[in-house]
């Protein structure tokens, strides 16, 4: 199928270059003409495992191609929505990107003879495609949904370091539809993967996307509360987790404790969910508490530093920035949260991470940042182990120092694990 993807962000390459690679003939509509040279020359912004050598493949081949133009999208059959949903101030998901990508794709329909679909990847809060997405497009086109041209909802489950395993082998696809022809057009896009294809309404595809993210960060801190009473007893909730896990219904994934998590989507979506609950007039009493015991969580490990050192004018050596191995994103990191705690607290920061030191230094010029796990460690009072980079391993870095493990990633001499 031609398919095109509006939005060269993380969720637009990663489907468009999957989608290549199964064969189909994909077209990426970006605005930003920096960001489209860098394409074409096979150079990706963001990193992930495979995904460069997949670029260059496929604009080789001429099956994966970036322009500017959205008229383009006429030699297409299909269009992914694939732009940002960012979190405003008071919670709520910020739509502009969607609706003028919606306003822009509409209005080339206008010109579109054929049947065309319309698929938001985008993670958005239930009943927005159904009661803004579907509006503007009728209203840019001149066209009627359901007659003239398709609508579907079709979320991404996508992890951020293993995004192109998780495209190709997924748990489940799920698609939310406006009608059975719009629907039949996006599964026959799946059609050769073996796993279940839920096909539900726009909204409860929506509903689908949100709450298991909101399920998978409930689960993590509730592995960190159940942490946090562990270590006051001296029990490893390690164990406790993996004995938890053997139970089917409970299962041993996500139950990871540790310093809390971050990332462009755990926060964001439950925050999202949180504020549409609250303008509904209701009160999301427990995901509430997820957000709140993620806040509190990375400065259990700065409490379990103070316990062992004073930490004005100390060195402390920070390892890990982004929000978890394997990415160079440190949005919602809970080493911010962390450097910016020491900082406050006087204490001199020194620091590593393998590929996220050039987006933290922007944000945090004062931290001293080393080129190595080894050099970062050298001549620190104590050793904090924030994201589990698999270089923080080695136990023979860190000699007789302090080291207090936010991740569960090592152990020493002189160690102080946060939940065990
Ligand atoms: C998450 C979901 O896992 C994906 O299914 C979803 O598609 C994606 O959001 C999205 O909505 O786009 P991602 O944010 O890339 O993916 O990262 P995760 O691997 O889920 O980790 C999120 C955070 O939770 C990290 O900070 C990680 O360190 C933390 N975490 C994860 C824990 O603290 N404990 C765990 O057991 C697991």
């Amino acid at each position: 199928m031609r398919i095109s993807i509006i939005g060269a962000g993380y969720v637009g390459l990663v489907t468009g270059l999957c989608f290549s690679e199964m064969g189909h003939e994909v077209l990426c509509i970006e605005n930003d003409p920096e960001k489209i040279d860098s394409l074409r020359k096979g150079r990706i912004p963001i990193f992930e495992p495979g995904i460069e050598g997949l670029l260059s493949e496929h604009v080789r081949k001429g099956r994966f191609r970036v322009e500017e133009d959205p008229r383009e999208i006429l030699q297409t059959e299909i269009t992914f929505l694939c732009v940002g949903t960012p979190s405003r101030k008071n919670g709520e998901m910020d739509l502009r990107f969607l609706e003028s990508a919606a306003v822009d794709v509409g209005g080339v329909l206008r010109e579109k003879e054929g049947y065309h679909v319309v698929v938001v990847k985008s993670t958005v809060i239930p009943t927005t495609t159904e009661t803004t997405i579907v509006p503007i497009l009728e209203k840019s086109s001149g066209k009627k949904a359901g007659r003239d041209f398709g609508v579907a909802m079709n979320p991404e489950f996508l992890k951020e370091g293993s995004a192109l395993r998780d495209f190709m082998n997924p748990d489940r696809v799920v698609i939310g539809a406006l009608d059975e022809r719009s629907g039949n057009c996006v599964r026959s896009l799946y059609r050769d993967f073996r796993c279940p294809i839920v096909e539900v309404s726009l909204s409860t595809a929506e509903m689908i996307k949100v709450a298991s993210n909101a399920f998978l960060a409930t689960k993590i801190s509730f592995i960190n509360e159940i942490g946090n009473i562990c270590k006051s007893m001296g029990i490893d909730v390690r164990k406790v987790a993996e004995g938890m896990g053997y139970d089917e219904r409970i299962g041993p994934q996500f139950l990871r404790a540790g310093c809390g998590f971050g990332g462009s989507c755990f926060p964001k979506d439950v925050s999202g969910l949180i504020a549409e609950a609250e303008r509904r007039g209701l009160d999301p009493v427990l995901l509430r508490s997820v957000l709140k015991v993620n806040e509190v969580q990375p400065l259990k490990i700065i409490e379990l530093l103070e316990n062992r050192i004073k930490i004005d004018g100390k060195r402390i050596g920070v390892l890990g920035l982004s929000f978890k191995p394997d990415t160079d994103d440190i949005r919602e990191a809970r080493s911010r949260i962390i450097v910016g705690e020491l900082l406050r607290k006087g204490a001199i920061v020194r620091a590593h991470d393998p590929k996220a030191i050039d987006n933290f230094r922007k944000e945090f010029p004062d931290v001293e940042y080393l080129r190595s796990a080894k050099e970062c460690v050298e001549g620190c009072d104590a050793i904090l182990i924030v994201t589990e980079w698999p270089e923080y391993a080695d136990p023979s870095i860190y000699e007789e120092r302090l080291v207090i493990d936010g991740r569960g990633v090592v152990k020493t001499n002189n160690y102080e694990g946060i939940c065990w």
